[in-house]
């Protein structure tokens, strides 16, 4: 196992391959949560990025109609999670997979929106 710790674009850069799957966490939309945090530049520029990548990558963030702007051309999935950091317990947050891919996505019932169209 090797580990890295860089910036995602040079993580891309070195990489990507055809049979690459990279999954990509990056910080919250509008949410300050971390040292190095983004702005809309900068998921302008991740998501510009990711039309050039050769693999495959699933990319997971909060649900935000920005965010479903922004990489509307890609393939979206609204899951609902319970975060196991979180201290509210049974408490659900709406988030967004978004793939360049066709995968099987099987939503457990609580993870499954009431209305969701078939993924
Ligand atoms: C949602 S958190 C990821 C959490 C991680 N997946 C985990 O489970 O612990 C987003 C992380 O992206 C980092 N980050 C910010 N800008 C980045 C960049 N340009 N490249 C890579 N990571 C970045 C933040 O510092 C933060 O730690």
């Amino acid at each position: 196992m090797q580990i890295e710790c860089l910036p995602y674009d040079q993580i891309l850069a070195r990489y990507d391959r055809a049979t690459t799957v990279f999954y990509l966490d990056p910080p919250y939309w509008e949410r300050r949560l971390y040292r190095h945090n983004f702005i809309e530049q900068d998921f302008i520029q991740m998501e510009l990025r990711l039309r050039a990548i050769k693999g495959k990558f699933l990319l997971s963030l909060d649900d935000h109609p920005e965010v479903r702007r922004l990489f509307h051309n890609w393939r979206i999935v609204p899951v609902d999670i319970a975060y196991t950091a979180q201290r509210q317990v049974g408490k659900r947050f709406k988030e967004l997979l978004i793939m360049n891919y066709q995968a099987k996505v099987t939503l457990t019932s609580k993870q499954r929106r009431p209305a969701q169209a078939s993924a």
